[in-house]
C-alpha cells in the first residue's frame, strides 16, 4: 500500500470516529479487543516507566461495573447500557524516583550496572524535584502516571477506529467514589494505584445527528513563520 493509501486510511478512520455513546448489540470479539489492547500496552510512558494497567470488562462483567458505580459515573450513563467492552486505565501512585517501579523500568530497558542505575535515578530525582516539582505532593505524581494513560487511550481509540470499532473516553465519575468501590470489588489495589480514565467500545446503533464540531484548523496549528 503506497503511503498516500495509508494516510487516506488514517484520515478516513479519524473522519469516522466520532464518541459513541450508545451502542448495537454487536460484540466485539476477543481478537480484535486483544489488537487494541496491544496498542495500549505497547504504547509509550515518561521514562518508559509504564506505570500503568489496563483492565478489560467484556459483556460478562460490565453489570458488576454498572452496580458499582453507575449513581456516579453521570458521563458513562448509556455506555453501561449498551457497550460491548469497557477498559479501565489505571495510574500507578506513587511512582518516585526511587521507588521500586522506577527501578524495575531501569533493569527492564537492560540497565544492571549499580553505577549506571545510580546516576540515572539521581536524573530522575532532579526531574521530579526541580523540573516537575512532584516528589513530594502525591496528587502530582499520581496525575504524572495518570496522564500518560492518555496516550494509551488514543492509541485504543485510533486503532479500533482503523478497524471499524466505536469508543466513548470516559472521565465523567467521581473519581474518590468510584476508585473505592472498585477497590471493594477487589478490581484495584487503592494503595497503590487508581483508575484515570475508562474507555467504552462497541459498534454504534447508529451514525451521529449532528455533524463533528471543531474549532478552525488555523487556530489550533500554528507553522512559525521564517
Ligand atoms: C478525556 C476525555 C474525557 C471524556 N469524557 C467523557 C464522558 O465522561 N462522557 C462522554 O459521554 N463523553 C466523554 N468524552 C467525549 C467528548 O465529549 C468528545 O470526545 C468531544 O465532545 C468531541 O467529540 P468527538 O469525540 O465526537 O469528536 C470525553 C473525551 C475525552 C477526550
Amino acid at each position: 500500500m503506497s503511503k498516500e493509501d495509508i494516510k487516506k486510511q488514517i484520515r478516513n478512520a479519524f473522519d469516522h470516529r466520532v464518541a459513541v455513546r450508545v451502542y448495537s448489540d454487536q460484540l466485539i470479539s476477543k481478537e480484535d479487543m486483544d489488537f487494541i489492547l496491544d496498542t495500549a500496552w505497547l504504547s509509550p510512558s515518561s521514562v518508559g516507566l509504564e506505570g500503568w494497567r489496563f483492565i478489560v470488562v467484556d459483556k460478562k462483567h460490565i453489570p458488576e461495573l454498572s452496580a458499582a458505580v453507575k449513581d456516579i459515573a453521570w458521563g458513562a450513563q448509556p455506555q453501561l447500557e449498551t457497550a460491548s467492552h469497557f477498559v479501565l486505565l489505571v495510574a500507578e501512585k506513587n511512582a518516585r524516583y526511587d521507588s521500586k517501579s522506577i527501578k524495575d523500568s531501569l533493569v527492564r530497558r537492560g540497565l544492571t550496572e549499580q553505577s549506571d542505575l545510580d546516576s540515572r535515578i539521581a536524573l530522575y530525582q532532579a526531574f521530579q524535584t526541580r523540573d516537575m516539582q512532584m516528589v513530594d505532593n502525591p496528587r502530582a505524581l499520581w496525575d504524572w502516571t495518570a496522564k500518560q494513560t492518555y496516550i494509551a487511550m488514543g492509541n485504543m481509540m485510533t486503532s479500533a477506529a482503523m478497524i471499524g470499532i466505536d469508543s466513548c473516553p470516559i472521565e465523567g465519575f467521581n473519581h474518590t467514589v468510584l476508585n473505592e468501590r472498585l477497590a471493594e470489588l477487589g478490581w484495584i489495589d487503592i494503595e497503590k494505584e487508581a483508575v484515570a480514565t475508562m474507555i467504552a467500545f462497541g459498534y454504534r446503533l447508529k451514525d451521529p445527528k449532528h455533524p463533528r464540531s471543531r474549532k478552525p484548523r488555523e487556530e489550533v496549528v500554528t507553522w512559525l513563520a521564517n
